[in-house]
């Protein structure tokens, strides 16, 4: 049996030892007072050591970065609620840059700039903190882009082919489907293994509500990671987002998966930078943006990549979004992203009122690395597509002044109309290799072009199902496959044939649930 003497001393022990442990040196700690606090923005005094890009923390546990490093003064965003700060209170540096966490666990999850969930779960189980700066990978350890992205839109697949690494800018006016072509990528990926971070800065709640509502509907979320900035996060937060998707996403990459980032939009987070710097009374340069608004996402983009295999072979391809007003891609933002990306989805706005939706204009869009990733079959298909498509586009616009038409000409504009309905495709309904194959052909062939027009939706959505069960050969093409051969280029015809003759005398059996 113990006795009080006994327990008394082993505890006494104990706490020697502890003590013996814990440092009772002086240690020395970075405390600074704020002078000014507004709008997001702070300007400390009394950190000299202060490095840039620094992580601040303020009375209260407010957060900040230290973006501006001046001789008297330091100015510093806010990551969060500046209601808490108020001038002459204290600052401590931490001498670290802002991290986040990263792994397995964000997966499915929706998180803020920080990394703290956003979805009202419980904290996100990190593998690692990483930070949110990083430079971009050296040459030496990139590799070629090799490997399609697909989108699932026939229309970029075909005509703007994406291959995974690739950075590809999404821009047009507001409201003409930028966004939906993002998700639509995000959805195609439920039958591949590319993880999707999508990052939303300075959106509505509302509309990131509809994004992760329709890639938890329709895609793979427990692939999926959402970062999000809302339009009412402190200033900061937004400013950090980008970056910090980046980084979640970059861990990914280096594990040797294939990872698809999403930014939307870039000119939002443009703007919020340029509303920072102004407070922080920076220099305004070109409409007001300060002087390294380019560096600031190129050097984001730039982590974009496709590592080479010593590095993992992992690949990182990125969606950045541009808003433009009135059509003008030529304004200061959109020219520098068009500078930094592999090209671009130009959406037109007239084409999206003329409710030709995914409303990509195909004579503006490039993509410049993309091309050779292509499956061989797409691209036997698609080489002659471009130049048919813009010839009836200039024809059509000829003969919309009433001009007597010849019967050659008046077949090729019908001609032209098939490939116009085939290009356009409903949100959430991305196509598979094998039915993009089958479309291209029946427009190729000409088989469409006893099919009114008004049913080439129906052709559509009814062919997936017509392939598993006619063309099954057809229906299984991956990425590899080559130009089909004769025969079964012939056999495919004939079954697309057979489909377009049920679609003109409609049975029940061949009617998609949604005709009338
Ligand atoms: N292929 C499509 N078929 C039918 N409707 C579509 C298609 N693409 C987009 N839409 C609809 O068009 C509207 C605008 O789309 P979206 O929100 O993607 O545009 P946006 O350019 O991202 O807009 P914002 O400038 O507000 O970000 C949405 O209501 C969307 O459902
Ligand atoms: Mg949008």
């Amino acid at each position: 049996m113990t006795t009080l003497a006994e327990n008394l001393r082993g505890w006494i022990q104990r706490s020697r030892q502890r003590i013996e442990t814990v440092s009772m040196a002086p240690q020395l700690e970075r405390v600074g007072r704020v002078l000014q606090v507004g709008d997001g923005v702070a300007t400390v005094s009394g950190l000299p050591d202060t490095r840039l890009d620094e992580l601040l923390v303020f009375d209260g546990g407010v957060r900040g970065l230290a973006v501006d490093l001046g001789e008297a003064a330091i100015g510093c965003v806010l990551l969060g609620d500046a209601g808490r700060i108020s001038a002459g209170s204290v600052v401590h540096g931490t001498g670290q840059v802002a991290r986040v966490p990263v792994g397995e666990g964000l997966l499915g999850r929706v998180v803020d700039a920080l990394g703290l969930p956003m979805d009202g779960g419980v904290p996100v189980a990190r593998a690692a903190l990483a930070p949110v700066e990083r430079p971009a990978p050296a040459i030496v350890d990139r590799d070629l882009v090799t490997r399609p992205l697909a989108t699932g839109l026939l229309v970029v697949d075909a005509m703007i082919p994406l291959g995974r690494g690739q950075r590809e800018l999404i821009i047009g006016d507001r409201e003409t489907g930028k966004t939906a072509i993002a998700v639509d990528t995000i959805i195609n990926q439920r039958s591949t293994d590319v993880i999707c971070v999508y990052a939303a800065i300075g959106q509505k709640a509302s509309s990131v509500a509809q994004v992760i509502d329709a890639a938890r509907r329709y895609g793979a979320p427990e692939r999926c990671l959402f970062v999000v900035g809302e339009a009412n996060a402190a200033p900061g937060l937004q400013w950090l987002t980008p970056y910090a998707a980046c980084t979640m996403a970059e861990h990914f990459m280096t594990q040797g998966r294939d990872v698809l980032l999403v930014l939307d939009d870039l000119t939002k987070h443009a703007a919020v930078y340029r509303q920072v710097s102004l407070l922080l009374r920076r220099p305004p340069g070109r409409e007001a943006y300060p002087g390294d608004i380019f560096y600031i996402h190129s050097r984001l983009l730039e982590r974009a990549a496709k590592l080479a295999p010593d590095r993992g072979g992992g690949s990182l391809s990125a969606l950045p979004i541009a808003e433009t007003q009135a059509g003008n891609i030529s304004a200061y933002i959109p020219t520098n992203l068009i500078s930094i990306t592999d090209g671009q989805i130009y959406l037109d706005p007239r084409l999206f009122y003329e409710d030709q939706k995914p409303a990509v204009d195909v004579g503006r869009s490039v993509s410049r690395v993309g091309g050779k990733t292509q499956a061989p079959v797409l691209k036997a298909l698609a080489e002659s597509l471009r130049l048919e498509y813009a010839q009836f586009l200039e024809l059509e616009v000829f003969t919309r002044f009433g001009t007597m038409v010849d019967e050659r000409t008046r077949k090729t504009i019908e001609h032209g109309r098939r490939i116009r309905a085939v290009l356009g495709q409903r949100q959430f309904a991305p196509l598979t290799l094998g039915e993009q194959v089958a479309l291209l052909t029946a427009v190729g062939e000409g088989v469409l072009d006893s099919v009114p027009l008004d049913r080439v939706e129906a052709f559509r959505a009814t062919l997936g199902s017509w392939l598993a069960d006619h063309s099954p050969e057809v229906a299984k093409l991956d990425d590899q496959a080559k130009a089909l051969p004769d025969d079964l280029r012939a056999h495919l015809k004939a079954s697309l044939e057979a489909l377009a003759r049920s679609l003109a005398a409609p049975t029940a059996e061949h009617m998609g649930g949604s005709e009338p």
